[in-house]
């Protein structure tokens, strides 16, 4: 836990809580398996957004090479811890040293809106989930984005976004309040959230602070400011034309469900 510290950087806020965020999203793996269904035979696959790893090891397959992309340090810092023990865990299971590769995985910390300068090999597929998307604030930023792709991936893309919604951009701020509780190694941490919403400009701010939930008088353990850009499914179609892609299929939650009010994701297949 020494990597937990108060005060999120601005321009980094996961520095300060790469540490807890395996443990807040251990449990997630719906969105996983839409990705992996439609990944057969892809050779190359990129993550953008790959954080600690949670999409891209679990995309990780014999002959094929993952890529993870993320802008924070300490996250990829901790994805390449989580793969390397993914590997001995599964040499482990079958008991020697491993004949049988379980695919290649290479991280680098980068911006997913500079791609080019990266000088990367082609792809078959490529992701970008969990909300990682919502991160790039300007339109030129997401453009920028999708332009790379479009140069480097020839099969599916997936993008993950929470889909806009009256309860997100509602109420102007919402207090400090309970937002999840957890294990993170021997430590039971609490996060709240605070909300600030801008619906003109389809922004939000979430000021996350992580607890001890077993001391209330404990000092806090790490704080984290998250900048989010709400996109509206039609100008999701529409940057993904202007960079050369179309929606495929839009999807309102991970299990394939309808767009319709109230859905939680915008999830997007492009080709
Ligand atoms: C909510 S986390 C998602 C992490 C992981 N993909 C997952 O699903 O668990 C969003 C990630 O996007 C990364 N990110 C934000 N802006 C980025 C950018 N411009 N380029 C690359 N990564 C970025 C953050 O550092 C963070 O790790």
């Amino acid at each position: 836990m020494s990597s937990l510290r108060p005060g999120a950087s601005p321009s980094d806020p996961y520095a300060t809580i790469a540490a807890i965020y395996d443990a807040e999203f251990s449990d997630a793996d719906a969105d996983i398996r839409t990705f992996a269904r439609d990944m057969d035979g892809a050779a190359r696959v990129l993550v953008l957004g790959c954080g600690t790893g949670r999409v891209s090891e679990a995309l990780r397959a014999p002959r094929r090479t993952v890529v993870g992309v993320d802008l924070s340090a300490p996250m990829i810092a901790r994805a390449k811890v989580n793969a390397a023990q993914s590997v001995a865990r599964r040499a482990g299971g079958r008991g020697d040293t491993g004949t049988e590769r379980p695919g290649d995985i290479e991280y680098v910390v980068a911006d997913m809106c500079a791609l080019e300068p990266l000088g990367l090999a082609p792809f078959d597929a490529a992701v970008i989930p969990n909300a990682a998307f919502s991160f790039l604030t300007s339109r030129r930023d997401q453009l920028r984005c999708l332009a790379g792709l479009r140069d480097l991936v020839s099969g599916p893309l997936w993008i993950d976004l929470p889909m806009p919604d009256f309860a997100l951009l509602g109420a102007p701020h919402t207090p400090e309040a309970p937002a999840w509780l957890g294990t993170v190694g021997e430590l039971r941490v609490r996060r709240t959230r605070e909300v600030w919403r801008h619906p003109v400009q389809q922004r939000l701010s979430l000021l996350d602070r992580y607890y001890h939930a077993d001391d209330p008088g404990a000092a806090l353990l790490a704080a984290s400011r998250l900048e989010l850009r709400l996109i509206f499914p039609a100008e999701l179609e529409w940057l993904l034309e202007v960079a050369g892609f179309y929606a495929d299929a839009m999807y309102g939650d991970h299990a394939g469900g309808p767009l319709r009010e109230g859905c939680p994701r915008l999830l997007v297949r492009a080709l």
